[in-house]
């Protein structure tokens, strides 16, 4: 028993007799008692008799004054551990009426019912009080060793009982904190599992753009030494037969001089059977398309290195984005032949500073995906460019399907895609999302069901370092 421990009880009971009874055998003897006992002992040599228990006992004489002391003791820090209640008090509240109300305050009071008879049958007592393993009954009249021990007994509950529910209270913050600890953990974890997803959508963009970026190289060399002898060739074949025209008018003219009938006839069918006046229209046309044919071919080349930036990839470049759009524009342009048209709203922009290869790779991906949101009806991508403040803005607005507002929240996310297996990896807009970031701009998108969406792209026109 701690030296700290609680003693205190509480004796309610109308019958004032009762209470010096309990104090005698509850309270030691009092102070003077003990100085004459111990002046006997000195003189008499005998021993003194202590008391075996100490106990604060404090009186009360009826229910709602016993209500009273305790909601004191409560509020002053000092409650009672255990209360003795008379059953049976003929004004007031009786004994079970009082226990009720006491525990109503201080639901850890220990309590035993002192009685000769009860108004009750015990069992109707305790499952009033709901109370089987919370309440002592002591019969008078009392021993004085049970009161005793009784006492002492239920102090020691009393002091297990508060004990526990601060261990309880300590292991309820301990496991509170080992959640939040947990909680955080787990936050952190999935941060990092966030930023390993974006480092790898990174890493997927950069070698996606660098295999594009060979591809373009190997195309343009290849190509563009054909398409040189090419429209070299054509631009000669069409002075040669300007040279060849003039000969065939020189030899109609001189075909008057000839003599021979025969000669004349022969040459007459031959120029039928070959058309001759056809082929003199028909051939300038020819070399004329092929002419176009081989531009349009060296027009895609460019626009492929201009797209992918091969001569320069990877380093910051003032550039103006009109010509990017363009360039992606035609490269895209056979998906949306069928599926959109294009509008243009353009206002002027100035150079900005990017990685443009990239910023074409943006607009690609948003350019497709309008694209790809349109239903078996033909709709509608409008492109806007425009420059506010230090900014510029690049806005791609179709008339397809629209978000449903649960996925809005996921379509930056690395591999979430509404697409089938095949169409779509849930790439475009997370390397998108990261380009963009890059250059330290925003990605943004307005979007409704049944009526189309708006991603809208802002890039500074300076960048503060030139990291890549
Ligand atoms: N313009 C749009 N209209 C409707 N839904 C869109 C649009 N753009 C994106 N989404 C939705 O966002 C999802 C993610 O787009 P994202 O471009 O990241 O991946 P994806 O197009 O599915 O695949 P990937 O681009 O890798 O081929 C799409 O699957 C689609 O559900
Ligand atoms: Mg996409």
């Amino acid at each position: 028993m701690s030296e700290h421990s609680n003693r205190r009880i509480l004796l309610i009971d109308d019958t004032p007799s009762i209470h010096d009874g309990f104090r005698k055998i509850l309270t030691p003897v009092p102070v003077e008692h003990l100085e004459l006992d111990e002046m006997e002992a000195t003189l008499f040599g005998r021993e003194i008799k202590t008391t075996t228990a100490l106990f604060e006992l404090d009186s009360a004489y009826g229910g709602q004054e016993g209500l009273g002391k305790l909601t004191q003791a409560l509020q002053e820090s000092r409650p009672y551990a255990l209360a003795f209640v008379d059953m049976r008090m003929p004004e007031g509240w009786d004994g079970a009426q009082t226990i009720e109300h006491l525990w109503q305050e201080d639901p850890h009071l220990q309590v035993v019912v002192c009685t000769a008879y009860s108004d009750y049958s015990w069992d109707e007592l305790l499952d009033r009080l709901q109370a089987h393993d919370r309440l002592l009954i002591l019969k008078k009249p009392f021993d004085n060793i049970e009161v005793q021990q009784m006492a002492n007994t239920l102090l020691t509950k009393w002091e297990m009982t508060e004990r526990a529910s601060v261990q309880m209270s300590h292991l309820e913050h301990l496991v509170d904190q080992r959640t939040t600890q947990f909680k955080q953990a787990s936050e952190a974890l999935q941060r990092e599992i966030d930023e390993r997803k974006q480092l790898e959508s990174q890493l997927v963009q950069s070698e996606k753009l660098a295999s594009l970026g060979q591809l373009a190289a190997g195309v343009a060399h290849e190509i563009n030494n054909p398409i040189g002898f090419i429209s070299s060739n054509l631009g000669s074949l069409d002075g040669y037969f300007k040279q060849l025209q003039d000969m065939l008018d020189a030899y109609r003219e001189a075909e008057e001089a000839i003599a021979s009938n025969e000669v004349i006839e022969r040459l007459g069918q031959l120029r039928e059977r070959i058309e001759l006046e056809f082929l003199r229209e028909d051939i300038p046309l020819l070399i004329k398309e092929s002419k176009e044919g081989i531009n349009r071919v060296g027009q895609i080349v460019k626009d492929l290195k201009d797209f992918s930036r091969v001569d320069s990839n990877q380093e910051w470049q003032w550039t103006n984005l009109q010509q990017g759009i363009e360039s992606t524009l035609n490269i895209v342009a056979n998906e949306l032949k069928y599926k959109a048209d294009v509008l243009k709203e353009y206002q002027p922009l100035p150079d900005i500073e990017c990685l443009p290869s990239q910023i074409n790779q943006v607009i690609m991906n948003l350019i497709v995906n309008a694209s790809q949101a349109m239903g078996p009806q033909r709709g509608t991508i409008t492109l806007r460019t425009g420059f506010e403040g230090e900014r510029v803005w690049i806005e791609v607005a179709d008339t397809g399907s629209g978000i449903a507002p649960d996925s809005l929240q996921k379509i930056f996310d690395p591999f979430f895609t509404t697409k089938p297996v095949g169409q779509g990896t849930g790439l475009g807009l997370s390397l998108s999302y990261g380009i963009v970031k890059k250059h330290r701009g925003d990605i943004s998108v307005r979007s409704e069901v049944g009526v189309g969406s708006t991603f809208r792209v802002e890039l500074p026109v300076h960048q503060t370092h030139s990291a890549t």
